[in-house]
């Protein structure tokens, strides 16, 4: 860990951080492609002990996975899976392709370490990714691999005809996901987080189940992701609607806009603490029957277990990955596999 962290601290700080991120995914992806990957795999890698039961419908190798926004084209499963991840989020897609916003819109901080993002949801659209899934699943590795797909809205589509964006969403892609995620809680879309409200959330979750259902695929689970910045108010109404609609759970927490370094949402330490405190409510709410996904400033072992402790039954990272190294999903996974006190 301690060679890649400096050598994000110097080399890659020169860089480009879009740049170095395609580049990074590129590598990632060829890397899953070649014979490589399951020599790594059973290294680096986390093929571990036990596996994770009764969250999602197939057991899940681990408890730590990769947050949506790293693999949004979902063509680097592969490689992602043999670095040691349990599981991959892909996303977010929307139903059209779209460019996002302009560039430069992808910023790194040192201090406090976080990034900085207002993408837009740049994505190749739901049929792209959709193809690009079922030619995963119809590999041997691929068929293994646990995949979520996080979905949203296309930008130029207003509030009242959201629903319909999120039921297109999940009747293209259900049937290679093994869990959705309704993504409400993106800052870089206007007007998208005001779907958290919960009766604009309460038809999104109502279509989402609808789109998954014409699908005609085993019932999948389905998520909501919700920003850090909402309301203790806001986050125990988005829990009971979740009881309510019986979706399965919610992931907590997408990037803060709580901050004074510019444009777009904040990952990584500054929204550790905040992540913590939303999982702690939700869990205390909505009681052990719902899974919840901790995401937010995990960058190593303590934080991982801190987030176990806070009531997660999963946990993703993001900006951890990217500063921390290749290495910390495999050695994330290996702590996570023993009982957190
Ligand atoms: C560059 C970047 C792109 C992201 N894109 C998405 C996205 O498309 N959909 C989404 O739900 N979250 C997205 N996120 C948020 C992450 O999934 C995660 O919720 C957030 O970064 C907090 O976790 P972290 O501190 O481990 O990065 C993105 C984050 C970053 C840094």
């Amino acid at each position: 860990m301690l060679p890649y962290r400096i050598a994000y601290r110097t080399l890659i700080s020169l860089t480009d951080p879009e740049w170095a991120h395609l580049a990074a995914m590129r590598l990632i992806a060829a890397f899953g492609r070649s014979p490589l990957a399951p020599l790594v795999a059973r290294t680096v890698g986390y093929r571990g002990g036990e596996k994770v039961t009764g969250l999602l419908a197939r057991p899940l190798p681990g408890r730590v996975g990769l947050a949506a926004g790293q693999d949004k084209k979902a063509d680097a499963v592969l490689g992602l899976d043999a670095l040691g991840f349990a599981f991959v989020e892909v996303g977010t897609v929307t139903p059209e392709p779209q460019p996002g916003n302009d560039k430069p819109r992808l910023w790194r901080h040192r201090e406090p370490t976080a990034l900085r993002n207002r993408m837009g949801f740049n994505n190749d659209g739901a049929d792209a990714v959709a193809a690009r899934l079922a030619e995963l699943r119809s590999t041997a590795r691929g068929k293994k691999a646990i995949v979520g797909v996080n979905i949203g809205k296309n930008k130029w589509v207003s509030a009242a005809d959201a629903p319909a964006d999120y039921r297109t969403c999940a009747r293209k892609l259900a049937e290679y996901a093994d869990y959705l995620v309704i993504n409400v809680s993106s800052p870089n879309t206007p007007g998208l987080r005001d779907l958290q409200a919960v009766d604009s959330l309460r038809d999104i979750a109502r279509a989402t189940r609808k789109g998954a259902a014409e699908a005609g695929v085993r019932a999948v689970p389905v998520l909501v992701k919700i920003a850090p910045d909402l309301a203790d108010e806001d986050i125990e109404a988005v829990a009971r609607m979740v009881a309510e609609e019986r979706l399965d759970g919610v992931v907590a927490v997408n990037t803060t806009i709580a901050h004074d370094f510019g444009e777009g949402g904040l990952s990584g330490a500054p929204v550790r603490e905040r992540a913590l405190e939303v999982v702690s409510r939700l869990r205390s709410v909505l009681g052990r029957d719902y899974l919840i996904i901790g995401v937010g400033g995990v960058f190593g072992v303590g934080d991982a277990e801190n987030m176990v402790r806070a009531g997660a039954d999963l946990v993703e990272i993001l900006t951890g990955f990217v500063c921390e190294g290749p290495l910390l999903p495999g050695m994330l996974n290996r702590a996570l596999a023993r009982p957190v006190r």
